[in-house]
């Protein structure tokens, strides 16, 4: 898990000019991936990403471009005002035309795939493997919500008494704040764009103030696609001030989240300390993730399902492995495997192919994680040393796992990679009431070659994404709806066909005729 002979130190490719910040250039297409590739191999993908890849490595001090100006309180409320007044035209444009125009998006962003990839890479540090799945995901959002708002806005004709019509129909609410995380900074925030954008709703967008650079490119998509700018604004900035004013502003009709439990927190009492109309809150939060494996359970699965799970992405995933709790019966075998396959994962340089596990996403997550390994070091069992971290390495944390002595000494969420693992005897279900007792309730993996067990354990836990015999993440756009319950979120579920209904409001039309 340390940095291969092939690989170029990443303190000297991230301390390059290459790492977009708010304040650096913006890049043309070009420079970021240069042609497209003239042929590509039997999979498609080798050649591809390698013409993306080249240029980046390639790119040098001399680019230029203007920086992203950054919002400030009274530009957010003044925004807000803008949106209002967008907002009474655009909920009436017809569905379809609001569903055509993501649809034109999605195109041109499966068609720009490599430059955001190369963003991806650069800003957010994803390996190239996340960065696909990620610029997929996106567009999978801009489609399922265009065909999800023409399924759910169609007027619904009810049964009523003779001389009298009723109709049930949907209804846009108003503007809303969209607030969106940095590690998809892609992906999440097209979705929750997406979905408001949809019903009729303008937006103002909040992106994490990490990745601005993917964001103004998604927007500027968006824009070319036909949503006008007044129902789409960007606003970047701090979320203690931007994000502030802008939950604050009057006239806001509904706000959608994800990020910390905590800050959900702030921003449900923030709107319920409002004047008027009471405004809804979406949010989608963190996890203490567990998987329970039973001594049925098949090692190698469960090996690569937890390697996938706890370690790549950096761990950065809300749906990531944090608390593995494996049966005493097979623990030392598993563990041991665990120790032996985390050890083959490439750490470090996002850009290069090879890489696995990349840095995580900036000083403070590396600080916190490394105050976090460094009390788990001190009181519990050490399994996989998260191998001298240092900054200079550019926040490069290699994977970490500790054994821990019970599932209530796990308190919080640890993002990045690191796995905590208990040991269990008895019956499964006390497992999960342990692990209901967290309080969180985002993802569960279930490992069992006991199908009546799955079932039993899968009906217990409070949880809203339950993954048996396989990993944890990557939950698919309309396959797996995605969000949790408790600490994990208010849902409804992204992704999913219940989603789009808590950003409109409900109209019944009862007519005498
Ligand atoms: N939707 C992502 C996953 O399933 C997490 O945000 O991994």
């Amino acid at each position: 898990n340390q940095l291969g002979d092939d690989h170029v130190p990443i303190g000297e490719l991230l301390a390059s000019p290459l790492h977009l910040t708010a304040a650096s250039p913006l890049p043309a297409p070009e420079w970021l991936y240069g042609p497209a590739p003239a042929r590509r191999n039997s999979t498609g993908l080798d050649l591809a990403v390698e013409s993306m890849r080249a240029p980046l490595l390639a790119a040098g001090a001399a680019t230029v471009v203007p920086a992203v100006p950054e919002a400030t309180a009274a530009s957010a409320a003044s925004a807000v005002q803008a949106s209002a007044a967008s907002y009474r035209q655009w909920h009436k444009t017809p569905v379809g035309t609001r569903a055509a125009m993501l649809r034109q998006a999605a195109d041109a962003l499966q068609a720009d795939l490599p430059r955001f990839c190369a963003l991806l890479v650069k800003e957010a540090f994803k390996t190239w493997g996340d960065a696909i799945a990620e610029v997929r995901e996106a567009v999978d959002f801009l489609r399922y919500y265009a065909d999800e708002a023409e399924r759910i806005m169609r007027p619904v004709a009810l049964p009523g008494p003779t001389g009298e019509s009723n109709e049930l129909r949907l209804t846009a609410r108003g503007p809303w704040v969209c607030i969106s995380p940095w590690n998809f900074p892609l992906a999440i925030f097209m979705g929750q764009v997406a979905a408001a954008l949809a019903t009729g709703n303008t937006v103002l967008a909040k992106p994490a103030e990490q990745t601005p650079a993917v964001a103004l490119e998604a927007v500027r998509l968006l824009h070319a696609a036909g949503v006008p700018a007044d129902a789409l604004q960007l606003l970047h900035g701090p979320g203690e001030t931007v994000g502030a004013a802008l939950v604050a502003a009057s006239g806001v009709a509904g706000v959608v989240f994800t990020g910390s439990t905590q800050v959900a927190k702030i921003i449900h009492r923030a709107l319920a300390a409002k004047d008027g109309a009471i405004v809804p809150l979406i949010a989608e939060t963190g996890g203490i993730n567990a998987m329970l494996v039973d001594s049925s359970a098949l090692p190698e699965q469960v090996v690569d399902a937890v390697v996938q799970s706890a370690f790549r992405s950096a761990g950065q995933r809300c749906s990531a492995l944090r608390l593995l709790c494996v049966h005493e019966g097979i623990a030392d075998h598993v563990i041991e495997m665990i120790r032996g396959a985390a050890a083959e994962l490439a750490g470090g340089d996002p850009a290069l192919l090879a890489t696995d596990v990349g840095p995580v996403i900036d000083t403070e997550a590396f600080d916190n994680i490394t105050r976090a390994t460094q009390r788990l070091g001190a009181e519990q069992k050490v399994l996989l040393v998260p191998a001298a971290p240092t900054r200079e390495a550019a926040n490069f944390i290699a994977p970490a796992a500790y054994e821990v002595d019970s599932i209530d000494s796990v308190k919080a969420e640890i993002f990045g990679p690191v796995l905590q693992i208990v040991r269990w005897s008895g019956e499964p279900s006390a497992v999960i009431e342990r692990i209901n007792t967290l309080g969180y309730g985002l993802t569960l993996g279930i490992q069992t070659r006991i199908d009546s067990r799955a079932a039993a354990l899968a009906a217990q836990a409070h949880v809203g994404n339950i993954y048996v015999n396989r990993n944890i993440i990557g939950a698919v756009v309309g396959v797996q709806p995605f969000g949790g319950e408790g600490l994990s979120g208010t849902g409804p579920k992204a992704g999913g066909p219940h989603y789009l209904y808590r950003f409109c409001a409900e109209q019944t039309v009862t007519i005498n005729t």
